[in-house]
C-alpha cells in the first residue's frame, strides 16, 4: 500500500488504553489524524464519548482494563470492527506517590495490576492479530522506569518492569515480525497528578519543582509525546524493535 507522509497510518487499525485523557487522548486523536482506526479505551464514558466525537475514525470501549475479561473485550471490539489489529498502545497506568513506610501490599499489588498486568494480559490478547499483520506493540512507561523517583518507588518500579517487558517481548516475538517498542514520557500535562492523591496546592507545587528541573524549563504537551507514538507505529519505524525512547526535555540526563 502506498503511504501518503500526512497519513502514515493509512489502513492500519489501533487500540490505545487510557484515551479518556492525557496522553491516550492526544494519541487516539493523533493516529486518527494519520490514517489509522482507533478503538480508544478507558473508564470514564463522557469522555470517551467526547472524544469519540472529535474525529469518525475513533470509536471507544468503557472497560477498567484491569478486568478478566477486559483483554478479549477489548481486542474483540477492534478485530469485529475492522478485521485486524496493528498497533496495540498500552497507555493506561496511574502513578502513586507514596514512601516505604506508607506503602501497603494492596496499593502495591494495585499498582502493579495496572501497569504491568493489565499491560501483558492485553498483549498476549493481541498476538495472534499482531502476527497476522506483523504489529506492533508500544508500551507507555516514564523517564522514572529508569531514573530513581523518591517518594513514588513503586510507581517507578512498575514503568522499569514494563521496559524489560518490552525488551524481553522483542526479542520473543521478532521471529514473528512483531516490534515492541516504547516511549517514556517525563512530566507532562495531564490528569496523572490530580488522580495520584495529591491536593490541588501540592499539585502545582509538584508541576513547578518539575518544570524547574527539565533542562529544556517546562512540561511537556501530552501531543509532544503522541507524535513520537505516532512515529513508532508508522512503517517507516520497521526495523526499530527493543527500544525504549525517552521525551522529556532532557530530564532523564540531569
Ligand atoms: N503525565 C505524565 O507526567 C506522565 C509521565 C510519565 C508517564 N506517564 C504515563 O502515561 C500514561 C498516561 O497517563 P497520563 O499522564 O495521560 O494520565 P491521565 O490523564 O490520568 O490518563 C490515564 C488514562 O488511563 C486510564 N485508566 C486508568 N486506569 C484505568 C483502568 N483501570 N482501566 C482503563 N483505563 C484506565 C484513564 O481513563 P479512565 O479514568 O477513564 O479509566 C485515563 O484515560 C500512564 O501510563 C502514565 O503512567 C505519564
Amino acid at each position: 500500500m502506498e503511504h501518503q507522509p500526512s497519513r502514515p497510518l493509512d489502513g492500519r487499525v489501533a487500540i490505545v488504553t487510557g484515551a479518556s485523557s492525557g496522553i491516550g487522548r492526544a494519541t487516539a486523536i493523533a493516529m486518527a489524524e494519520a490514517g489509522a482506526r482507533v478503538l480508544g479505551v478507558g473508564r470514564r464514558q463522557s469522555a470517551l464519548e467526547e472524544l469519540a466525537g472529535l474525529h469518525p475514525d475513533i470509536s471507544t470501549l468503557v472497560v477498567d482494563v484491569r478486568l478478566d475479561e477486559a483483554p478479549a473485550l477489548i481486542i474483540g471490539a477492534a478485530v469485529d470492527r475492522w478485521g485486524q489489529l496493528d498497533v496495540l498502545v498500552n497507555n493506561a497506568g496511574a502513578t502513586a506517590r507514596v514512601s516505604l513506610d506508607e506503602v501497603t501490599r494492596v496499593r502495591v499489588a494495585d499498582l502493579f495490576d495496572l501497569n504491568v498486568v493489565a499491560p501483558t494480559m492485553l498483549a498476549q490478547a493481541a498476538l495472534p492479530h499482531l502476527r497476522l499483520s506483523k504489529g506492533s506493540i508500544i508500551n507507555i512507561s516514564s523517564t522514572y522506569g529508569h531514573r530513581p523517583q523518591p517518594g513514588a518507588a513503586h510507581y517507578a518500579a512498575s514503568k522499569a518492569a514494563l521496559e524489560q517487558l518490552t525488551r524481553t517481548w522483542a526479542v520473543e516475538l521478532a521471529q514473528d515480525g512483531v516490534r515492541v517498542n516504547c516511549i517514556a514520557p517525563g512530566p507532562t500535562e495531564s490528569e496523572a497528578l490530580a488522580r495520584s492523591g495529591l491536593t490541588e496546592e501540592d499539585v502545582v507545587r509538584v508541576k513547578k519543582e518539575q518544570a524547574a528541573q527539565i533542562p529544556l524549563g517546562r512540561r511537556g504537551e501530552p501531543q509532544e509525546v503522541a507524535a513520537w507514538i505516532v512515529r513508532f507505529a508508522d512503517p517507516t519505524a520497521n526495523w526499530l524493535t527493543g527500544q525504549v525512547l525517552t521525551i522529556d526535555g532532557g530530564l532523564e540526563l540531569v
